[in-house]
């Protein structure tokens, strides 16, 4: 339905962690497309309109900057929008449902079925609608049935193509894609559709790395890609608890068993557990889709990574606990880095969250400390947080403290001068590296007991 010279209008509903970046990518390699990203809320939009970005990713702001105003649009309008497009991306958030039927596990698809039944009022002219955001299979079935229902002549091709970037490293991951995966029915206009969203990823990505396959492929290959490689995680954590009790080394492990190239040496970091908002919600998604089919023995084998990775969590805390007399009663704790992962100030279900509930259950002092994350670690704790301290300089959040610990592996905390940390800090003073970021032997030789993931302690007692 183009009206200006652009070659096509794309529309992305949802201007969040993916929404908001994906159509800066496509903008910057597209010039010829003009992309409107819309959103429900106000002050999302108004913040990508500004210079404050609502999300902070590396070298975003720059390719938002390029483009904003160009051939890039963040507005609010968002019946005029659909009216407008001839592509729609929907990337609106599916989180678990938290009430009723699948409670804590399936997916929450009211804001996908809101975003279709707009979709449908709206639309005077043929669509292509891509699932961006990740669904369960066959979701695009129910999508069809919402877009087609009432016969007002419109047709409306589905498409999935889920997203893989990684928070943190989404501008590469998203310029330089391993793959790029589109889902699409077997029939004209289903292969029509496809070849429309082909020509827009052939603007940078190379034809080899796009991959092709029908929707419920698509659908499920995106829940595999989170199941596989937080069972990696879940796994190394697992041996990082051997690890403990053996004296063998988690990262000397992850490294012989990553070397096998049938194996491959990437996500066998033993940490404090997966965060982030994906890898939980998409497993659970999988188990509860395995229960739907009545494949419990399936739904059982991916539903264990999440347990063990509630264990790993519960067993950092039980450790800090132990090591440091069995009573966390008043002693003042640093907590190095509150996002999920280095690089994001996104912190949901960053495992700093559980991990800090807990210590302050045991009646721990904290002093959260994160480059980046520090206003949403102050939403994540309100309420419970009367004895924690939100400092955003590092020596300052260490001085005075019994211990240290490290739950986000932040570049600049392996460049801290820990001399000065530790001549600040309470004695015996403990680190615990929950992920293995640090130099410990440098860190014991200044005084440290040093505590890491799957390995033995190094201790002056
Ligand atoms: P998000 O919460 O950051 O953004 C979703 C946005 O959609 C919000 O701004 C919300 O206001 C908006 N929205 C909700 N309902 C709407 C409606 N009816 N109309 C218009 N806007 C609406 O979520 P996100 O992290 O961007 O994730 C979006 C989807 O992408 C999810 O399905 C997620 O699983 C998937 N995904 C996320 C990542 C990631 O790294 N965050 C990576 C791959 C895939
Ligand atoms: C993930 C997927 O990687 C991405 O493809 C998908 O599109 C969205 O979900 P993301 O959650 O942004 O991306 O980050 P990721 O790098 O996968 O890290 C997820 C969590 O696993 C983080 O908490 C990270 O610290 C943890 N992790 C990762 C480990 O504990 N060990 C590792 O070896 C790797």
């Amino acid at each position: 339905m183009t009206t200006n010279n652009f070659k096509k209008n794309i529309l992305c509903i949802g201007a969040g962690y993916v929404g908001g970046p994906t159509m800066t990518i496509i903008a910057n390699k597209c010039p010829d497309y003009k992309i409107t990203v819309v959103d429900i809320s106000k002050e999302r939009i108004d913040a990508w309109n500004s210079d404050q970005l609502p999300i902070f990713e590396p070298g975003l702001k720059e390719r938002v900057l390029k483009v904003r105003g160009k051939n890039l649009f963040f507005s609010t309008d968002i019946d005029a929008a659909i009216d407008q497009a001839d592509i729609i991306f929907v990337s609106v958030n599916t989180p678990t449902k938290n009430f009723g039927e699948g409670a804590g596990k399936a997916v929450d698809l009211q804001y996908i079925e809101q975003t279709a039944r707009r979709i449908k009022e709206n639309s005077r002219s043929n669509k292509i609608v891509v699932e961006k955001s990740t669904l369960p299979v066959r979701a695009a079935e129910t999508l069809e049935t919402i877009l087609h229902s009432g016969k007002n002549g419109v047709h409306f091709e589905i498409l999935s193509n889920p997203e893989f970037m990684a928070e943190g490293s989404g501008v590469r991951d998203m310029e330089f894609p391993d793959r790029v995966l589109i889902g699409s029915k077997d029939t004209p206009s289903g292969l029509a559709a496809r070849k429309e969203l082909v020509d827009v990823y052939l603007h940078w990505v190379p034809e080899e790395n796009l991959i092709t396959t029908n929707l419920w492929s698509s659908e499920l290959s995106k829940l595999v890609s989170n199941a596989f490689l937080a069972q990696r995680i879940s796994s190394i954590n697992s041996i990082a608890a051997i690890c403990e009790v053996t004296e063998a080394d988690v990262t000397e492990v992850s490294k012989a068993v990553g070397r096998d190239s049938r194996i491959g040496a990437k996500f066998l970091n033993a940490g404090p557990g997966f965060g982030g908002s994906c890898f939980r919600k998409d497993i659970l998604n999988l188990v509860y889709l395995c229960e739907y089919y009545q494949l419990n023995e399936i739904a059982s084998f991916w539903e264990q990574v999440v347990t063990l990775n509630d264990y790993q969590m519960e067993r950092y805390v039980k450790r800090i606990l132990q090591v440091m007399f069995n009573t966390l009663v008043g002693k003042k704790l640093a907590v190095f880095g509150f996002a999920f992962k280095p690089d994001t100030g996104d912190t949901r279900d960053a495992p700093a969250i559980y991990i800090c509930k807990r210590l302050l259950e045991e009646k721990a002092c904290l002093r959260i400390t994160d480059p980046h994350a520090l206003k949403n670690a102050r939403k994540d704790l309100e309420g419970i947080d009367s004895e924690v301290e939100y400092i955003e300089d590092p020596y300052k959040a260490a001085e005075g403290v019994h211990g240290i610990a490290l739950i986000t592996e932040w570049t600049e905390y392996s460049k801290l001068d820990y001399q000065k940390i530790f001549d600040k800090m309470e004695k015996p003073a403990f680190i615990f590296d929950g992920r293995n970021h640090l130099d410990h032997k440098a860190l014991f030789d200044i005084g440290f007991n040093v505590y890491s993931v799957g390995k033995a302690p190094l201790t002056h007692f």
